[in-house]
């Protein structure tokens, strides 16, 4: 079937159905906005499995993803969206580039978490944005920013607290949300270690992409390592 969309870390394809799409996760890993470019063997697998297990607890906790079901080892049947060109950032813990940004030392708790807006532009750098910014592009209706909001606060609460039963603190995360053919908002893209900060609750070691990023070694390791906390337990 036709290739729809190729992005960084993840390939679409269309199916019979005008309403779904075979989403297929690689092992091509980038950063600062694909400057570095690298393959971390098995993570296309991994992410795949993380992303299946995390969309299906929070869909049993009543949060709209637009998971179908697994396809196979790295590939997940997923409804088609619409994406709406904002990347939502939830973060309970400095790091990363609020850490840079306000100045703050990387591990402060935050008393009351944070959310962010990124545009979706690769020509601009994913720029940080505020709501005036969203309404000024026409990215999204105050409503369905609203809903955003809404949502993200409720995954961050149920995310939190399964991961953190799993040994892994979740510092921040990024979602990405979409409109399907009939206009509700369902939660898209991938929930990973791509898309997560994670550091182990005992020891606080990086066990997300930073690994890569900050060429921090062990990184294939750590993915099947969050793999098997994840999806195993
Ligand atoms: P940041 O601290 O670099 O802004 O990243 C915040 C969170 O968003 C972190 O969990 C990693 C995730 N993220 C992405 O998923 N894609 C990106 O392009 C970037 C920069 C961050
Ligand atoms: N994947 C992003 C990029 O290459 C950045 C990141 O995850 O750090 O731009």
């Amino acid at each position: 079937m036709a290739k729809l969309y190729e992005g960084k870390a993840k390939i679409i394809y269309e199916t019979d159905n005008p309403d779904e799409v075979r989403v297929l996760f690689k092992d091509d890993a980038t950063a600062f906005d694909g400057k570095k470019k690298g393959s971390i063997e098995g993570k296309g697998e991994c992410n795949a499995a993380i992303s299946a297990r995390l969309f299906e607890y929070l869909e049993g906790q009543g949060v709209p993803t637009h998971y179908v079901e697994r396809l196979s080892a790295k590939e997940l049947l997923c409804r088609q969206l619409e994406i709406i060109q904002v990347e939502v950032v939830a973060r309970n813990v400095a790091a990363g580039s609020l850490a840079k940004r306000l100045g703050l030392e990387e591990g402060l708790v935050l008393d009351r978490p944070v959310l962010e807006y990124y545009y979706k532009s690769d020509e601009l750098g994913d720029p940080l944005i505020n709501r005036y910014h969203i309404r000024l592009l026409e990215l999204a209706t105050d409503e369905q920013l609203d809903e955003l909001d809404r949502l993200a606060w409720k995954i961050n609460e149920l995310l939190y607290e399964f991961l953190d039963e799993r040994g892994l603190r979740l510092v921040d995360f990024k979602l990405e949300f979409g409109l399907d053919s009939e206009g509700t908002i369902l939660l898209g893209d991938e929930i990973s270690p791509d898309t997560c900060r994670f550091w182990d609750v005992e020891s606080g070691e990086k066990l997300d992409k930073d690994r890569f990023r900050r060429d921090l070694g062990r990184v294939e390791e750590t993915y099947q390592e969050v793999r098997s906390r994840i999806v195993d337990a």
